[in-house]
């Protein structure tokens, strides 16, 4: 289905959880957070409801979020069953990866062949202090694996924090197999970031591609919001994705669910619609979903200095 701007809507953000594993310091307070209660969490049944009426107003992938969705209980089988569902093309992953050693073979025989991994610092130290305790290795360790099983491709996403890990650049670019795709994200001001100081923002177009010879790669890619470059030492792709700098909301085609039955047009936005109320009237779904498409905003304002700050927190909407 089209928007009023004409964008194909044909992709959808499912996030299965607001609980996570780690507290990233750009995420989440320090004390933890408030987690939904559980009978606000959507069920299996009525994710699938949402992605079946989604698939025939054109939704043809469905990339699973958080939260960290490792942690949601009989997640394999909740993916089996989107992956059943007419029109859906493709079923993806974004994991923190703590927990991909042990899920991983279940999860590709569950049908997914793609996967994003977050790791902000490949020094074990660096990373347990952003993340307030997760453990590197174990991390790497399915990483790992996932490659030996075949998944491709493998995205690591990385952060990017003025102070904290822009030294890391290189050795992200020499450390992991070629195949793996490694892509820098500019630090949104979302969540606990957002009460951070400016100098923690880097502009990666001004940052990266001064720092390193890249060469536009401007076929690579799925029109989402990475672009790539190839680096002439390693001779490897490298994603940026300028959420703030240079947005890519002209071409989104995107929607978000959120566990709690929340259907947002743009990560940014502070409208939601609730679809709870209508799990029990297919009508009243699908007209509340055209309804919400129609309404899709031209672009985030988050480049703004007058800015209106979201409700809501990263853990709660996936990325
Ligand atoms: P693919 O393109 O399918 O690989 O997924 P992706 O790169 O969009 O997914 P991922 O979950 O790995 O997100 C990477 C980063 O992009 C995260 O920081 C997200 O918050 C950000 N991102 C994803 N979608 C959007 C979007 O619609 N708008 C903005 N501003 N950022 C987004
Ligand atoms: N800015 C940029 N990226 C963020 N993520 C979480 N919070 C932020 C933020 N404030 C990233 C995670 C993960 C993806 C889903 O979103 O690191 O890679
Ligand atoms: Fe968890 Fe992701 Fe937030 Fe880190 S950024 S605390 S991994 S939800």
């Amino acid at each position: 289905m089209q928007d009023n701007f004409g964008r194909q809507i044909e992709y959808l953000r499912l996030s299965v959880t607001d609980r996570c594993n780690l507290r990233c310091r750009y995420c989440m307070p320090e004390s933890g957070i408030l987690k939904k209660k559980h009978e606000t969490i959507l069920r299996n049944e009525e994710y699938l409801q949402i992605v079946e009426t989604m698939a025939t107003l054109g939704i043809k992938k469905v990339r699973i979020t958080g939260g960290e969705p490792l942690v949601r209980r009989g997640l394999p089988s909740l993916i089996q069953e989107i992956k059943r569902i007419e029109g859906i093309k493709d079923i993806s992953l974004t994991t923190n990866g703590i927990l991909l050693e042990s899920q991983v073979e279940e999860l590709k025989e569950a049908g997914i062949t793609r996967m994003n991994i977050s790791v902000d610092s490949l020094v074990p130290e660096s990373y347990q202090q952003l993340t307030r305790g997760g453990n590197l290795a174990s991390v790497l360790r399915g990483i790992e694996k996932a490659r030996e099983l075949g998944l491709s491709p493998i995205k690591i996403n990385v952060v990017l924090i003025k102070g904290f890990n822009d030294h890391e650049v290189e050795h992200f670019l020499n450390y992991f197999d070629p195949s793996i795709e490694v892509r820098f994200i500019e630090l949104m001001p979302i969540g606990e970031a957002a009460a951070w100081n400016k100098d923690r923002f880097l502009n990666l177009n001004e940052f990266l591609l001064n720092r390193l010879d890249l060469t536009p790669e401007p076929n690579h890619g799925n029109g989402g919001p990475c672009r790539y470059y190839r680096h002439t030492e390693t001779g490897r792709w490298v994603g940026i994705i300028n959420a703030i700098s240079d947005h890519f909301c002209l071409s989104c085609n995107r929607l978000r669910v959120t566990a709690d039955g929340m259907l947002k047009t743009c990560l940014h936005s502070t409208t939601e619609v609730d679809l709870k109320p209508y799990l029990h009237d297919p009508d009243g779904l699908k007209n509340s979903i055209i309804n919400a498409i129609h309404s899709k905003p031209e672009a985030h304002q988050l480049n703004q200095e007058d800015v209106v700050p979201i409700l809501r927190n990263m853990y709660t909407i996936g990325g």
